[in-house]
């Protein structure tokens, strides 16, 4: 029993807790030791009892439930990883104030290990600007936050806010002990990583530039740190710092940013482009700022290198590319995978909400030689986890 790995898994008081008997089951049977805490308002929905029977063990109701411990302590001691399904407003809420008024918030407050909140509640509560504020703040403290999916809901309404599949709860949760077993799973490993925009001077004082935010590589970033890599990052301006102890390299143009990838790159096991490179820069740039004298002005563009394109025709190691696709995402996905010469791809159709550029989610499919998956909706940080977990079942070895 000790070397068990163990998972706590608070239930707050939504509807779809009953749900969570299907859950605890499952993972009972695959061996993980799983602690239940659950709100008062939990076991008006669902009797203890009936975790206890299939966790075969006690379920923690109430603060110094048992004797010579302190519950909300030694359960957080225990718990490699916490779990709080379905996670209502008011946990969540809970959690962001750092409000410990029963046993699972003070459990949240004093947990020593990762926690993953899985949301479900009535579409208003979901939307409502508090919730969306505390989702917010949840996701920048480093806690897993997983949208709710959208569909017939209890209160007899439809729309967001349904608690995601037992399904995909089951794999995320099985995924994140994964991590956390391989822990330092990319020592020794220098990882080569682009992300943020690239800005195209018009004149001094112009530029042409996209959407990026940077989020999505430097979640990379900083999740390839965690697991021991040696980090160096090319960033376009992006307003987000670096993750501690990585190796940043502030860049403009894509033409900057070429010059700098060419330099790190035969050092690097692996490399990984989320950056969004402009595809085309303005041809004799301005040296002063350009005067509104006419009424038209016409920028005479001229192609940019294709940064990856030219690493995969010098390729080493693992090289893994992003797809940002508005329409025939697959066929678009696939044919980068093959023309850059790449061991993976990254696709997100940016057209969806919650995905791409600036959102702190992102819905992806990743695609290799030897076939395709698709991943819901989930926010960067869980997101960089997967992709990197992907990169290590790569068949080719890493050298
Ligand atoms: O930064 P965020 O706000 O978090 O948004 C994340 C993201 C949407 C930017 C990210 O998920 C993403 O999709 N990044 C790649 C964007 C892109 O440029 O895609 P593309 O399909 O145009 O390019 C395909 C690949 O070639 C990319 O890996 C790109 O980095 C690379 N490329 C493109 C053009 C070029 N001249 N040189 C390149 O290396």
């Amino acid at each position: 029993m000790a070397d068990k790995k163990t998972i706590a898994i608070g239930i707050s008081g939504g509807i779809a807790a009953y749900k969570i008997a299907d859950l605890v089951s499952r993972l009972t049977k695959k061996g993980f030791q799983i602690e239940v805490i659950m709100t008062e308002a939990a076991q008006e929905l669902v009797a203890p009892l009936t975790f206890s029977t299939l966790s075969g063990r006690p379920v923690h109701c109430k603060m110094f439930q048992e004797e010579n411990e302190v519950e909300h302590i030694a359960i957080g001691d225990r718990a490699d990883l916490m779990v709080i399904v379905p996670a209502t407003a008011n946990i969540m809420a809970k959690a962001v104030a750092g409000i410990a008024d029963d046993l699972l918030s003070t459990v949240i407050l004093a947990a020593d290990s990762p926690v993953m909140f899985f949301p479900a509640m009535n579409t208003r509560m979901w939307e409502h600007p508090a919730t969306k504020a505390n989702v917010e703040i949840l996701r920048e403290r480093g806690f897993a936050v997983i949208d709710p999916d959208e569909g017939f809901l209890a209160c007899g309404t439809a729309g967001k806010g349904r608690l995601g599949s037992i399904d995909m709860i089951e794999e995320m949760i099985c995924d994140a002990m994964a991590t956390l077993e391989s822990g330092k799973d990319l020592e020794g490993k220098t990882l080569l990583l682009s992300a943020g925009p690239t800005e195209e001077p018009i004149d001094p004082v112009r530029c042409i530039t996209n959407r990026s935010s940077g989020k999505m590589g430097y979640a990379i970033a900083k999740a390839a740190k965690r697991r021991g890599a040696d980090v160096h990052l090319v960033s376009g301006p992006v307003s987000l710092k670096a993750p501690e102890g990585v190796h940043l390299y502030p860049v403009g143009s894509a033409l900057e940013m070429k010059e700098t990838i060419d330099d790190l790159y035969d050092k690097a096991d692996i490399t990984i482009m989320a950056a969004a490179v402009s595809d085309y820069h303005v041809k004799n740039a301005a040296t002063q700022k350009i005067k509104k004298d006419d009424d038209t002005l016409i920028l005479e563009l001229e192609k940019n290198p294709d940064i990856l394109a030219s690493l995969g025709a010098r390729k080493h190691g693992i090289l893994v590319g992003f797809a940002a696709e508005t329409q025939n995402l697959k066929e678009n996905a696939l044919s980068k995978l093959e023309r850059k010469n790449l061991d993976m791809i990254v696709a997100n159709n940016v057209t969806l909400k919650g995905a791409g550029f600036g959102s702190d989610t992102n819905i992806v499919t990743i695609y290799k030689k030897s076939g395709a998956k698709e991943y819901p909706q989930m926010d960067k940080l869980a997101l960089a986890d997967v992709i990197l977990n992907e990169i290590l079942e790569l068949e080719e070895p890493i050298k």
